[in-house]
C-alpha cells in the first residue's frame, strides 16, 4: 500500500489529522495498536479550548459537540472554606471553553472516518517506522502471521506517550525534559448531578480536589493522592468522604453521591521531547509532550500540534510550500512550552507538596492571594485556560 501520510496512533491526535487531511484530498492511513472499543474505554479529560472546538467543526465533526457539549464562561477556585470565580468571559474579552468528554470526541472522529471510508487499521501489531531520515519512509505492521508494508511521503507519530515513534529518533538527536510530581489524581466518574454547574478547583491542606462533569447527569471528581495509593485503597464511601473534607462546607453539603462507574489513578508528570521532527517523521500530541491535568492542557496541546501539521501538510501538497513543515517543530514547541509553564504553575498553586518548606508554603499562599486580588493575574490565568492563539 502507498499513502501520502502514514499516521501511527488512533487517539484524538491521529484521527483528527487524518480527517482534516481527508477533507483536503490528502490520503492517509491510521495504524492503531488497540481495538476501537479499547480506545473508547479510556476516560480522559473533558475541557476543550475554543480553537480546538473550531478545528473539530472544520473537520466536520463538531455537530454533536455543539449539541451536547456545554459552553463554560468561568470556573471556581475553592480555598480556605470559600470559593472565588474566575470569569473567563470577562478576562478574555468574550472567550470560553467547551466541556465535552475526550471519549465522545474520539467517538465522533471514528464515526467521521468510517463514514468517509477512511483507512483506520485496528489491532495493528508491532508497528515500526523505517527509513524516516530518507525520502522514502515506510511503515510495517503485523496482521496475524503477515507483515504488511505501507510506503508514505511522511510519517506522523501520534501514538501517545508509550508509543514507538519517539523511540525511533536517534538518542543523540532527541532531548527529553521531565518533571515527576510526588502525587497522583484519583478520578471517579458517577451518574450523579454535578455539585456545581461550573468546575471547582479546590486547594486544601489535605490535598487538591477537582469537581468536574461530563453532563448535567454525569459527574467527574478527582482527589490528590500519594503515589503509593491504589484504587483498591479507596472505596466509594472513602472517596466521597475525602472529597467533602476538601471542599467548602457549603459545597460539600450540596454534593450528591452515588456508586462509581469508573475509578482510576493517574500520576502527574510533565514531559517534553525535542525536536518534534526527525527527517520525514513528525511527532504530535502525547507522543511528544505530557502535562499534569491541572490546567486541562493535555488534549488542547495535542490539538495545536495537529493545527500546525494540518496547515503545513496542506501547504506542501497544494502549494508546494514547505515552510510550515520546516518550521513545525519550533512553532509547535513554542506553544507546547507555554502550556507546560501554565500546567506547572496551576499544579504548584493548588496542590499540597509533601516536602514543602514553610517559606514555599507562604509563597504558595501569596501566589493565590495575588491572583485573586489582581485583574492582571486573573487575565493571565484566563488567557492561558481558554488557550493561547495558535
Ligand atoms: N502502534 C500503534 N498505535 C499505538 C502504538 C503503537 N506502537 N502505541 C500507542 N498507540 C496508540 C494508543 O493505543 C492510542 O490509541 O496511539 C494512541 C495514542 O493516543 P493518546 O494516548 O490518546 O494520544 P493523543 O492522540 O496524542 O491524544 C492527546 O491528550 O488529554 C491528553 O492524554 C490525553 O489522550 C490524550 C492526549
Ligand atoms: C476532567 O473533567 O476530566 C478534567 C477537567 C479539568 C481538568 C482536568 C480534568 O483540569
Amino acid at each position: 500500500m502507498k499513502v501520502q501520510v502514514g499516521i501511527i496512533g488512533g487517539g484524538p491526535s491521529g484521527l483528527l489529522l487524518s480527517q482534516l487531511l481527508h477533507l483536503k484530498g490528502i490520503d492517509t492511513v491510521v495504524l492503531e495498536k488497540h481495538s476501537r472499543e479499547y480506545v473508547l474505554g479510556r476516560i480522559r479529560a473533558g475541557v476543550l479550548e475554543h480553537g480546538f472546538a473550531e478545528l473539530m467543526r472544520e473537520a466536520q465533526c463538531g455537530e454533536r459537540m455543539d449539541r451536547e457539549g456545554e459552553i463554560h464562561e468561568g470556573f471556581f477556585i475553592a480555598h480556605d472554606g470559600v470559593k472565588d470565580r474566575v470569569d473567563l468571559h470577562k478576562y478574555t474579552g468574550g472567550n470560553s471553553v467547551v466541556v465535552y468528554g475526550q471519549t465522545e470526541l474520539t467517538r465522533d472522529l471514528y464515526d467521521a472516518r468510517e463514514k468517509a471510508g477512511g483507512k483506520v487499521i485496528h489491532n495493528a501489531e508491532n508497528v515500526q517506522p523505517h527509513d524516516i531520515d530518507s525520502d522514502a519512509p515506510y511503515l510495517t505492521y503485523r496482521e496475524g502471521d503477515e507483515t504488511r508494508r505501507i510506503d508514505c511521503d511522511y510519517i506522523i507519530g501520534a501514538d501517545g506517550f508509550h508509543g514507538v515513534s519517539r523511540k525511533s529518533i536517534p538518542k543523540d538527536v532527541l532531548r527529553e525534559y521531565e518533571k515527576v510530581y510526588p502525587f497522583g489524581w484519583l478520578g471517579m466518574l458517577s451518574r450523579t448531578k454535578p455539585v456545581s454547574p461550573e468546575l471547582i478547583y479546590a486547594k486544601h491542606e489535605r490535598g487538591f480536589a477537582l469537581c468536574s462533569l461530563r453532563s448535567q447527569v454525569l459527574s467527574r471528581y478527582y482527589i490528590q493522592v500519594p503515589l503509593t495509593d491504589t484504587v483498591e485503597d479507596w472505596s466509594d464511601d472513602a472517596f466521597w468522604d475525602e472529597l467533602k473534607r476538601r471542599l467548602p462546607a457549603e459545597v460539600a453539603e450540596g454534593l450528591i453521591t452515588g456508586p462509581s462507574i469508573e475509578k482510576s489513578i493517574a500520576p502527574l508528570r510533565s514531559f517534553v521531547a525535542e525536536p518534534m521532527r526527525y527527517g520525514n517523521m513528525f511527532l504530535a500530541g502525547d507522543a511528544a509532550h505530557i502535562v499534569p491535568p491541572t490546567g486541562a492542557r493535555g488534549l488542547n496541546s495535542a490539538a495545536s500540534d495537529i493545527y500546525y501539521l494540518y496547515h503545513a501538510l496542506v501547504d506542501h501538497y497544494q502549494k508546494g510550500d514547505d515552510a510550515g513543515l520546516d518550521n513545525y517543530s519550533a512553532k509547535a514547541l513554542a506553544r507546547v512550552w507555554k502550556a507546560q509553564r501554565f500546567s506547572w504553575w496551576m499544579t504548584t498553586l493548588l496542590h499540597t507538596f509533601p516536602d514543602k518548606i514553610p517559606y514555599d508554603q507562604r509563597l504558595q499562599q501569596t501566589d493565590l492571594e495575588y491572583l485573586l486580588s489582581s485583574d492582571a493575574a486573573m487575565a493571565s490565568l484566563a488567557e492561558n485556560y481558554v488557550g493561547l492563539p495558535f
